[in-house]
């Protein structure tokens, strides 16, 4: 039986994409307060700062995004329809003049179907919040933030991919076909990775700005991904 204190159980099966948002919104606002990221969201961002911020995650994307797509059940793969967004990445590293250089060719995912829904969750969700970035950049940057494929990767329709995403993800684990459990333990697994190669990015970027992470109460997390938003929108 399912002990419904545990934070890694979804409460249903049927809301397993909004059970993830609550699981790991405490390491998406670690991510969001990395010295990297604060500079992107920050009034005074520079093309620099979006130059950083699109080589640290064309790591992340290299290291992750092929092995949890080979990982999925084909069928599931073609449910989710998700395109790769590495190419989007490299695109807008070359027309800033920066192609990519990768430090390093490991490939890196959680085992299992399930787990790779997870770790996929996380990456498609980056664009998610990606379209709000683009947005502020555009307004700071103006025509130097040039096309941002990646951020705006799905452009007007960022909306409806994601409800189409969330919602098979509710379906598939509404029909048994994958474990909540597993996915949401493969999302935890690939944002706390994923957090860790954007703060060695960091390191390497801006070493005397990189400091000690500090880890906010349980359930703060929500709140300042909340707040994130309204920041942004306003600025
Ligand atoms: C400065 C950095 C970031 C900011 C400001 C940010 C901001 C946001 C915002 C505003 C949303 C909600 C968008 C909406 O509901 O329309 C969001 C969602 C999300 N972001 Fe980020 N994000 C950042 C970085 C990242 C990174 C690097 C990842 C993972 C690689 C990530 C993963 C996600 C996920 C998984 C969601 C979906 C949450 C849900 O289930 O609704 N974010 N982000």
């Amino acid at each position: 039986m399912h002990d419904i204190h545990d934070a890694t159980r979804p409460a249903t099966s049927a809301r397993l994409a909004i059970h993830l948002r609550h699981a790991t919104a405490k390491t998406h606002q670690a991510v969001e307060r990395l010295p990297l990221m604060a500079r992107l969201t920050s009034p005074s961002v520079t093309r620099e700062d979006y130059l950083d911020y699109l080589h640290a995650l064309a790591e992340v994307y290299a290291a992750l995004e092929g092995s949890l797509l080979d990982v999925l059940d084909e069928e599931i793969r073609n449910d989710l329809g998700v395109r790769p967004k590495l190419p989007a990445i490299l695109d807008d590293l070359a027309e800033q003049g920066q192609p990519h250089i990768p430090r390093t060719s490991t490939q890196l995912a959680p085992a299992g179907s399930g787990a790779a829904l997870g770790g996929l969750y996380v990456l498609e969700g980056a664009t998610l919040g990606g379209r709000v970035i683009a947005k502020h950049l555009r307004r700071c940057l103006g025509p130097a933030l040039g096309s941002a494929g990646f951020l705006d990767f799905h452009g007007e329709h960022s909306s409806a991919a994601w409800k189409r995403f969330a919602g098979i993800l509710d379906s598939l684990s509404a029909h048994g076909r994958i474990d909540p459990a597993e996915v949401v333990s493969g999302a935890h697994t690939t944002f706390a990775l994923v957090h860790r190669m954007l703060e060695d990015a960091d390191a390497r970027s801006a070493p005397a700005q990189a400091g000690p992470e500090h880890i906010e109460p349980p359930g703060s997390g929500a709140r300042r991904l909340a707040t994130s938003v309204a920041a942004l929108q306003e600025d």
